[in-house]
C-alpha cells in the first residue's frame, strides 16, 4: 500500500520516546521530514539523528511552546502537512490525592496543548490544500480509570476536542483523528517508577513483572501492545489511505474497552 506520505512535513510530539518515537521511525520509512518533539534535548537528537529527522526541545504544555514548534516546521520544512500530538504521561495517584496542580498540569497538557497546536496547524494545512492531524489519547478517555483521574478526564477531553476540529476543518480536507492506546510496553509502563511498578506499590507489593502478567491476562489480546503497533495504526491515519476517516477514536487496545462504538 502507498501511503503517500514521501516529503510530507511532520510534526510529532512526545517523539524522544515510546509511542511518538515509533512513529517518527515509520514516518521517515515513509520519505516524511520529520519534526521530533520533547522537553529533553539530548533525547530527541538522539532519535532525530537515527531517523533524519529534525528537533525541537519544547514543553507542549506551555503557551509559548506552540508558535516555536510551527514555525520551526516550516522554516526547516517549507509547510506543516501533518501534526501527532502524542506528548503525555501520567502517573498512578489515587483520585483522593491528586491536587489541583496534577487536574491543572493534566489539562495543560492533554487538552491546552494539542488545542493550541491544532489551532496553529489546521488553518496552514487548510491554505495549503489539506492536511493530517492525529492525538493519541487512551483507552481511561474512553473509560475512566482509577490510576489517575485527572489523566482519564483530560484524555476524555481530548477525544471530544478532536471530533470538534475535525467537524470545523473536515470540508478545508483536514482530517483530523483520534487513536486510544490500551497498555503499551513503553517507559510509560516498564521504565523505572513506571506503572507497572507503582501498580504494584500501591496494590500489594507485587513487582513490575507480575502487574504486567495481570495486566495482559485480562485483556483479550492476552498481551500488550507494542509501540510499532500503534505507531502503525497512527501513520496509517497521517496517510493519503485515510482519506474518508475523519472524527473517529480509533481503539487501538488489543480489545481492553469493551465497546463497539
Ligand atoms: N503506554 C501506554 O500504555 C499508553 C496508553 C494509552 C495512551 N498512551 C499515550 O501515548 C502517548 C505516548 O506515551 P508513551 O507510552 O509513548 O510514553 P513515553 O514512552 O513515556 O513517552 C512520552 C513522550 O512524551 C514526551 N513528553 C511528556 N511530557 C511532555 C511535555 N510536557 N512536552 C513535550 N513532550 C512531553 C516525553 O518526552 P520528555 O519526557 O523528554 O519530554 C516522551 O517523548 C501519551 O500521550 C500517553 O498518554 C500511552
Amino acid at each position: 500500500m502507498e501511503l503517500e506520505l514521501s516529503g510530507a512535513a511532520c510534526v510529532v510530539t512526545g517523539a524522544s520516546h515510546g509511542i511518538g518515537r515509533a512513529v517518527a521511525h515509520r514516518l521517515g520509512e515513509e520519505g516524511a521530514r520529520v519534526l521530533v518533539v520533547s522537553r529533553d534535548p539530548e533525547a530527541s537528537e538522539a532519535v532525530a539523528a537515527a531517523t533524519g529527522a529534525e528537533w525541537l526541545a519544547a514543553d507542549v504544555s506551555r503557551a509559548d511552546a506552540t508558535e516555536r514548534i510551527i514555525a520551526t516546521c516550516v522554516e526547516r520544512f517549507g509547510r506543516i502537512d501533518v501534526l501527532v500530538n502524542n506528548a503525555g504521561t501520567m502517573s498512578v495517584t489515587p483520585l483522593e490525592a491528586l491536587t489541583e496542580a496534577d487536574w491543572y498540569h493534566h489539562w495543560e497538557l492533554n487538552v491546552m496543548g494539542p488545542m493550541r497546536l491544532m489551532s496553529a496547524a489546521a488553518p496552514l494545512m487548510a491554505a495549503s490544500g489539506g492536511g493530517r492531524i492525529v492525538n493519541v489519547s487512551s483507552s481511561a478517555g474512553k473509560r475512566p480509570s482509577q490510576d489517575n483521574a485527572a489523566y482519564s478526564v483530560t484524555k476524555a477531553a481530548q477525544l471530544s476536542l478532536s471530533r470538534v476540529f475535525a467537524e470545523r476543518y473536515s470540508r478545508e480536507n483536514v482530517l483530523v483523528n483520534a487513536v486510544a492506546p490500551g497498555p503499551v510496553r513503553t517507559r510509560l509502563w516498564l521504565g523505572a517508577g513506571g506503572i507497572a511498578e507503582q501498580r504494584g506499590e500501591a496494590a500489594d507489593g507485587s513487582d513490575a513483572e507480575a502487574v504486567l502478567g495481570r495486566v495482559a491476562a485480562r485483556l483479550p489480546l492476552g498481551r500488550l501492545s507494542e509501540p510499532e503497533e500503534v505507531a502503525d495504526v497512527i501513520v496509517f491515519l497521517c496517510s493519503a489511505r485515510a482519506s474518508t476517516v475523519t472524527g473517529a477514536a480509533w481503539s487501538v487496545d488489543g480489545g481492553s474497552v469493551a465497546s463497539i462504538v
